[in-house]
């Protein structure tokens, strides 16, 4: 009896091993995902420090940015609404608020067109600001908190302001940054007064010039505009 239970005991013991052995070799012959091809170039980012501040591997991200510019800029897409943003800006001339020596900002500016359409026309003092940076036109920062004093500018730009997380938030942002008697412009999809109406009650410390309903890149939208410094009736 006792050597029966040994015999089956040593019989289970040999399936386990065998069992555990074959698992063991298909692991190793299973090739994981994550795991480098035998052909893929050896890399060693340990040792890949610049020899010097003057090794020339350094200044290529900004070669290759100013090459990526340079493209973007020249691009079909990018003319033609900068020229449609120069069409925009040139009413605001127009309309005698904003000049050449205006200092303009413009909030979720994306890769800048607006800004370098304002630079074109003679404004030179531009700031454009989104989340993430867009050199040289735009640069980071967060819409909800900018970072400038008050009344630094004589007029804030987005057509971004429906977009916003907090457009409260957003829209007393610009205002704070605008000088008293400045203007915050909105561009928004194309709509009536209502829409409108709640666009501007927004803007708590500004009074409502005017809506016009315009054509930005080719997109019908509605451009409202707010004096900054005195209250709105509400
Ligand atoms: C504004 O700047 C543009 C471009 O430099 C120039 O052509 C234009 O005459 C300027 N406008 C005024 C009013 O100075
Ligand atoms: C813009 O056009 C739409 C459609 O014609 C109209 O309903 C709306 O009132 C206009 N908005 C403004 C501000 O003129």
């Amino acid at each position: 009896m006792g050597n029966h239970i040994q015999n089956f005991l040593n019989k289970i013991s040999i399936a386990c091993a065998s069992i555990a052995t074959i698992t063991l070799l298909f692991l190793y012959l299973q090739t994981p995902e994550t795991c480098i091809p035998p052909n893929a170039p050896i890399t060693k980012p340990h040792v890949k420090f610049p020899s010097s501040t003057c090794d020339p591997s350094l200044n290529h991200p900004y070669l290759s940015l100013a090459k990526k510019n340079q493209r973007l800029w020249s691009s079909k897409s990018w003319l033609s609404q900068l020229s449609s943003f120069t069409a925009f800006f040139s009413q605001l001339q127009h309309l005698n608020l904003l000049h050449n020596h205006s200092r303009v900002l413009c909030v979720s500016a994306g890769a800048g067109h607006e800004v370098m359409a304002l630079n074109n026309m003679g404004v030179s003092d531009v700031t454009g600001v989104e989340l993430v940076d867009s050199l040289p036109l735009v640069r980071r920062a967060d819409p909800n908190n900018l970072p400038f004093f008050d009344g630094m500018f004589d007029l804030a730009f987005s057509a971004r302001l429906v977009e916003a997380l907090f457009p409260l938030r957003f829209a007393g942002e610009m205002e704070r940054t605008v000088r008293r008697g400045g203007v915050c412009v909105i561009v928004v999809d194309e709509c009536g007064e209502e829409e409108v109406g709640e666009i501007v009650r927004l803007f708590r410390g500004s009074k409502f010039v005017g809506a016009e309903n315009v054509t930005l890149i080719g997109v019908k939208m509605t451009r409202i505009i707010m004096r900054v410094g005195v209250s709105s009736p509400s």
